[in-house]
């Protein structure tokens, strides 16, 4: 049996964030999009280190008034998107308006972002996260999760990785942030498999969603892994690390959607689904949904196509 060979470079592992995406894509304005986006991650995770607290404005330990750590984090990824000169429109959890990043709509990008998602765990030291999707153009409405021409995570925990993909390169890819402040490619995921790990957002909603509760206690009998942090960054991450499992954040009646859609929900989405994996609403692939608003919300799951079977069919009785 002959391997067909593939057309596109292949990455390896070790290759530097720069040689890796000069690799992956002819863009350069995306390269240097992505690069830049890079140095605002390594910012923040040394930020996000040594931040005082989280949540509204605070006070360090010399007694200066502080930006808290999601607010800081917010504004070093708009000005690192302004530096690239490759960014049309930006808007964030934190400021959901397009702003205008002065680069091109044509040959240029849109970005959304969540700052700092998990921003009421730092102080738990849980591992918390930046998210973002980049779009083509200047559009970030009107458009779906699968327009995305790249989407990425910045995971601060013991470990800062640099999680990315791009649309015509196959694979999602970890980089390790070393020492030295340089990412080092030090994974790549092509397939989520079977595995029972079980990540249960919003859990509350078993209260009254009984096809959630059926679900959750599906999971119970068959004797699942709990791992769930509350941090959605790193609740995901492990299913594309781990290369199996599922992610839950399910509504009810009396628990609203409290996802974004564009900020986190579409980005996560590429990031698993180049992963191998699969994403539902409950319906279809979170990347199918219409962006109509910048801050639509919704309920999710990502996970092994199994899974995302079994959330589907557990919730409405039917699988696409
Ligand atoms: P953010 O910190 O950006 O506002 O979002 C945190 C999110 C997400 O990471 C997590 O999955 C979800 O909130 C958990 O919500 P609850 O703690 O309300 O269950
Ligand atoms: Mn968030
Ligand atoms: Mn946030
Ligand atoms: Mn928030």
């Amino acid at each position: 049996v002959t391997k067909a060979k593939s057309t596109v470079a292949k990455a390896e592992l070790g290759d530097s964030l720069e040689e890796f995406l000069t690799k992956a894509t002819p863009d350069k304005g995306l390269v240097r999009l992505m690069m830049c986006m890079g140095e605002a991650l390594r910012t923040i995770a040394f930020k996000v280190r040594t931040a005082s607290c989280g949540g509204t404005a605070c006070v360090n330990s010399f007694g200066d008034e502080q930006l808290a750590v999601d607010m800081l984090a917010n504004q070093l990824l708009f000005e690192a998107l302004t530096y690239s000169h490759y960014c049309k429109y930006a808007c964030s959890e934190e400021v959901p308006e397009l702003q205008d990043m002065g680069g091109p709509a044509e040959g240029g990008f849109s970005v959304a972002f969540d700052p700092l998602d998990g921003s009421s765990i730092v102080d738990t030291n849980f591992s918390v996260g930046t998210i973002f999707g980049v779009w083509p153009g200047d559009k970030l409405t009107g458009i779906t999760g699968r327009d995305q021409v790249a989407a990425a995570m910045g995971v601060y925990g013991p470990r800062t990785t640099y999680v990315l993909a791009l649309k015509d390169f196959p694979g999602t890819h970890e980089f390790l942030l070393l020492d030295e402040g340089k990412w080092q490619h030090v994974k790549e995921t092509t397939e989520v498999g079977e595995g029972k790990l079980f990540s249960p957002g919003n859990l509350r909603a078993t209260f009254d969603n009984p096809d959630y509760e059926k679900l959750i206690n599906y999971y119970v009998k068959e004797k699942y892994t709990l791992r769930y942090t509350g941090g959605m960054v790193p609740d995901v991450n492990q299913i594309i690390v781990k290369e199996k499992g599922i992610f839950t954040n399910v509504i009810s009646p009396s628990s609203k959607a409290k996802l974004r859609l564009l900020f986190e929900v579409a980005p996560l989405g590429f990031l698993v689904e180049k992963a191998g994996g699969y994403s539902s609403d409950g319906h279809q692939s979170v990347l199918d949904k219409v962006i109509t608003n910048l801050d639509d919300r919704t309920q999710v799951a990502y996970g092994s196509k199994d899974e995302i079977i079994r959330f589907e069919e557990t919730l409405y009785g039917k699988s696409r």
